[in-house]
């Protein structure tokens, strides 16, 4: 058994269309019968185009939309037939990661109030001193200087903001990861600061993460596995590096196309 199966899993959407005189309810299959397993440690690589069912999938996985069917099953335990007030407590266990820090970063706050908050989440108890101490490591483990602990969001490049929104996610000690499109939003310089931070964490904490992207080039730095989702479903699954240097699937090819080169030297 892998730490996390995804069995059959579908998410739907009905949507109202035709028109006033003859309405009719249009199903949108986001995640349309999807299996994957992931093991502990593991850094698995979602890729697929804007509109394939990415985010539907990881909202799904984390019970923050419910399945429509099949099943999540993380270290043995059926999280779809769990009742809501579980699904609460066992939320600490699963944090996200977005891909604009800025809007998921309260303006108001303080970093440290911000990461007192999430620690507070886990831990309702900590002394002040105990706070104080978390907040200095969790802010070297993502590599940012405590003494910037008093500052405010906008006072920080996208970058640093993405190491906040890392720091924040870790600070209830959560056991699976998945970062939404992390490095999407920042520049191709940052983007592979912040995929090695993630890849230290992991290499550190041991974390079991999802990584999002519609660039293969991006999933294929850090995944071990890549899953390739198409129109709600996985056409491809492998190795990282088999499947960027030995694509079965069209659509997997046309997106390995569409990974921007670098012009010769
Ligand atoms: N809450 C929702 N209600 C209706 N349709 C949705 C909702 N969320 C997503 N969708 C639709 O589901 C499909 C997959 O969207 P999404 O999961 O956001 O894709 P991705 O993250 O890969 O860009 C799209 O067609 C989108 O319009
Ligand atoms: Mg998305």
């Amino acid at each position: 058994m892998s730490y996390l199966e995804l069995h059959q899993l579908e998410t739907h959407f009905t949507k109202m269309a035709g028109n006033l005189f003859s309405p009719r309810k249009e199903i949108i299959r986001a995640v349309d019968g999807v299996t994957l397993s992931i093991e502990k440690g593991e850094i698995l690589g979602l890729v697929g185009e804007s509109g394939c069912g990415k985010s539907t999938l990881s909202r799904t996985v984390m019970q923050l939309i419910p399945a429509t069917s099949g099943s999540v099953v993380l270290n043995g335990e059926s999280l779809t037939h769990l009742s809501t007030s579980q699904i609460r407590k066992r939320r600490l266990d699963f944090q996200m990661i977005f891909q604009d820090p800025y809007a998921s970063l309260n303006p108001r706050m303080t970093i440290f109030s911000t990461l007192a908050e999430a620690l507070y989440q886990r831990h309702p108890n900590l002394s002040n001193k105990e706070t104080y101490d978390r907040i200095i490591k969790l802010m070297e483990t993502v590599g940012l200087d405590p003494a910037v602990m008093k500052k405010y969001p906008h006072e920080f490049s996208g970058g640093q903001r993405q190491r906040i929104a890392i720091a924040r996610a870790l600070a209830p000690e959560p056991k699976l990861i998945i970062a939404d499109e992390p490095v999407s939003a920042l520049d191709v310089s940052i983007q592979s600061q912040i995929l090695n931070l993630l890849k230290q964490l992991r290499a550190d904490l041991g974390l079991t993460m999802i990584f999002i992207s519609h660039d293969l080039g991006v999933v294929r730095y850090i995944a071990d596995n890549i899953a390739v989702m198409y129109q709600g479903k996985i056409v491809e699954y492998g190795e990282a590096e088999s499947v960027f240097h030995h694509p079965q699937h069209d659509y997997t090819k046309r997106l390995l196309a569409s990974i921007p080169k670098l012009p010769a030297a």
